[in-house]
């Protein structure tokens, strides 16, 4: 593709983790087809994802849709001007399945591989919801692996101000429902029955949540959370699984939202940006969407279908490394841990 073709078509494909996802992007917003296979049933019985499984139905999965995706957007591999594939972070031999699948299709058809940054493509998800919305910003990155925070003043262009020392929010989500017998993935079940909770029924605690850094920490919570339930459970106390949930969650967004605000005013944005699977957490949206608007702050969100692991981001954020010509070598490795902005971060005095 020429770097003025605004209307190249990208070929996207994700398989990081227990998602095939394979997607047709014309110039990097227009959505032309997304098929996304989810693994959460093949997996539900083990309470998460297990690796080997998740590579060997992503190789079942993925040629077929490839073949559906193209199908649904009315394109041949012909018109194909690129193929942009999740690089890392992710389970490894997952990533090899896509990464394979894409480096194939790029050394077949002779157009140029774009190798993407899962957590970087998670935020273009907001660019692909939003055609007008530019940097500077912040973005709150929380997903099943990741919890992370930074400023990104420019496009493609990020400082890390802070991320989880331990438990991603996502993990702690999963690993509390787990716990309450509530299934897998948990995050959306303490979304839907904290609502019928009472926020205020236990006082878990808020760590970090005033110790100046950008930093989270929830292994303490989790822990917190157990150890309430089996002590309750001890005294022969029954207290409502709701309660639990909206009281957990109350303490994971008391400490996010404190975060997120203070970040926006101390760099000085007017913009937000969630990303990632718990981005699509309502009482997340609802309670920042309240804190930022007292600071003049617009908050922006992927739709619920693009929060979630996607091939659609992974086609748009590859448009933009083609138009900014960072084609990717056809011996790129897959990369189980692949920090944001490894290739084009700024030093962190600079900012
Ligand atoms: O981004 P994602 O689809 O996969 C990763 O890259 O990790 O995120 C999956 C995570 C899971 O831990 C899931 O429980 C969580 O996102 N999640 C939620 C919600 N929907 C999904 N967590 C809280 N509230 C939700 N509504
Ligand atoms: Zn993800």
């Amino acid at each position: 593709m020429p770097a003025t073709d605004k209307n190249g078509l990208i070929l996207g494909i994700e398989t990081s983790c227990d998602e095939t996802s394979t997607a047709v992007v014309r110039g990097g917003g227009e959505v032309l087809s997304l098929i996304i296979s989810s693994q959460a049933d093949l997996h539900a019985s083990y309470g998460g994802v297990v690796p080997e499984l998740a590579s060997r139905a992503h190789l079942e999965a993925l040629l077929p849709a490839i073949a559906e995706a193209l199908r649904e957007a009315g394109v041949g591999y012909p018109d194909l001007d690129g193929v942009a594939v999740t690089r890392g972070p992710g389970l490894i031999g997952a990533l090899l399945v896509g990464l394979t699948a894409a480096k194939a299709v790029s050394f077949a058809l002779a157009i140029p591989l774009l190798a993407v940054n899962h957590l970087e493509a998670h935020i273009y998800a907001n660019f692909l919801s939003f055609p007008g919305l530019e940097p500077p910003l912040v973005a709150f990155v929380v997903s099943g692996g990741h919890t992370l925070l930074a400023h990104m003043p420019a496009h493609r262009t990020y400082r890390v101000l802070g991320e989880t020392v331990d438990d991603a929010a996502g993990e702690a989500y999963d690993k509390v429902a787990r716990f309450l017998g509530l299934g897998y993935p948990g995050g959306p079940v303490i979304d839907r029955i904290s609502c019928q909770g009472d926020p205020r029924a236990v006082a878990f605690p808020r760590a970090m949540m005033h110790d100046g850094s950008y930093n989270f920490s929830l292994s303490g919570l989790k822990t917190a959370v157990i150890n309430f339930v089996r002590k309750a459970r001890e005294r022969g106390e029954e207290i409502p699984v709701e309660d639990i949930a909206a009281s957990f969650q109350a303490a994971v967004v008391d400490v996010q939202v404190s975060k997120i605000t203070r970040a926006a005013r101390e760099t000085g944005v007017s913009r937000v940006v969630l990303a990632g699977g718990v981005a699509a957490n309502r009482y997340l949206r609802e309670r920042l969407e309240e804190a930022l608007q007292g600071e003049g702050i617009e908050l922006y969100y992927p739709t619920l279908e693009l929060c979630a692991d996607n091939a659609a981001m992974i086609a748009s954020l590859g448009w933009r490394m083609l138009r900014d010509g960072d084609i990717s070598p056809l011996d790129v490795d897959a990369a189980a841990i692949l920090p944001l902005g490894s290739t084009n971060s700024l030093p962190s005095s600079a900012v």
